[in-house]
C-alpha cells in the first residue's frame, strides 16, 4: 500500500514540466458509479490518513465511505460517513452504537469527480508508452475550489473517465486520494441511503466559531 502511494505521489511531482494547455472542456468526462478502495494520504508526515471501502452513485452524488482497520493500526474508532453532495449534508455514521448524526457540508467537491470548472492539462501514458500492459493512459485535470480555497488535481482514465488519484492543497491540508480495486457500479444501493437509526435526526449546528467540514476537511481529520 505504501508503494502503491509513493508511485502515485511521484507521479504528480513529475508532471508540472509537462502540463500544457489544451483547455479541453470536462464536461465530457463524469465518473461511472463506482465501488471501491480509497486511500487517504497526508503529504506532510507521509502519513495514512485512512482506508476504507466506498461506493459513488455518481448519478444522484451520493457516497458512502466506511474506514477500515485493514493497513491501519488504530484502536479507537473508524469512520463511517454517508455523504449527499447536492443535499449539502453527510451523516456520521456509528454500526455499532447505532449513534447517526447529521451535519452540512460546505462544498460539493468532492475526490471522486472532477470539479466544475476544471481544466484539461495533459493525457499521457503512465508507464511505458511504448509497451501495452505496462502503461495506463491518462487524462490529468487541474481546477481551483474558491469556496474552500484549495486547489485540486485529478488524473482519470481516458475511455470510462474513472478518477485514479486526487491531489488537493490549501492553505492547511494537503492529501491524495488514491482508488484502487474498482468495479464500475454501486454493488448495494441500499448501503447508500441511511440506516433506520439515522430516521429523524436532525441537521446539527456547526459550533459556533468553527466552518462546517467538506469532504476535504473530514478526511483530514479522521
Ligand atoms: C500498534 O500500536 C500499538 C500501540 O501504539 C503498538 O504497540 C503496536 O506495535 C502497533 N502495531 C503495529 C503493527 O504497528
Ligand atoms: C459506543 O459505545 C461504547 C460502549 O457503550 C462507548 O464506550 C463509546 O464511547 C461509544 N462510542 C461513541 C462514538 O459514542
Ligand atoms: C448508478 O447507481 C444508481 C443506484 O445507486 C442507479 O440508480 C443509477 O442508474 C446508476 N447509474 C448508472 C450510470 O449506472
Amino acid at each position: 500500500m505504501q508503494t502503491l502511494v509513493v508511485a502515485t505521489l511521484s507521479i504528480w511531482l513529475c508532471l508540472g514540466a509537462q502540463a500544457d494547455s489544451h483547455h479541453r472542456p470536462h464536461n465530457c468526462c463524469h465518473s461511472p458509479n463506482m465501488t471501491g478502495v480509497l486511500t487517504v494520504m497526508a503529504l506532510t508526515g507521509a502519513e495514512i490518513k485512512a482506508t476504507g471501502h466506498y461506493s459513488y452513485d455518481s448519478l444522484e452524488r451520493k457516497f458512502r465511505f466506511t474506514e477500515s482497520e485493514m493497513h491501519l493500526n488504530k484502536s479507537e474508532h473508524l469512520e463511517d460517513y454517508l455523504m449527499f453532495f447536492d443535499e449539502g449534508v453527510y451523516y456520521d455514521i456509528d454500526m455499532k452504537n447505532q449513534t447517526c448524526k447529521k451535519l452540512s457540508l460546505h462544498s460539493h467537491a468532492h475526490a471522486l469527480e472532477i470539479p466544475t470548472g476544471a481544466r484539461h492539462q495533459v493525457e499521457l501514458f503512465l508507464g511505458s508508452d511504448t509497451i501495452q500492459e505496462e502503461n495506463i493512459k491518462v487524462n490529468i485535470w487541474m481546477g481551483n475550489l474558491p469556496e474552500i480555497k484549495g486547489q485540486y488535481s485529478v488524473s482519470t482514465t481516458v475511455r470510462e473517465c474513472l478518477p485514479l488519484s486526487t491531489y488537493y492543497s490549501s492553505d492547511s491540508i494537503t492529501l491524495l486520494f488514491s482508488n484502487s480495486e474498482v468495479v464500475t457500479e454501486v454493488k448495494d444501493p441500499e448501503w447508500l441511503s441511511p440506516p433506520a437509526f439515522c430516521d429523524g435526526v436532525e441537521l446539527e449546528d456547526t459550533p459556533e466559531g468553527h466552518k462546517p467540514h467538506d469532504f476535504f476537511s473530514l478526511f483530514n481529520t479522521v
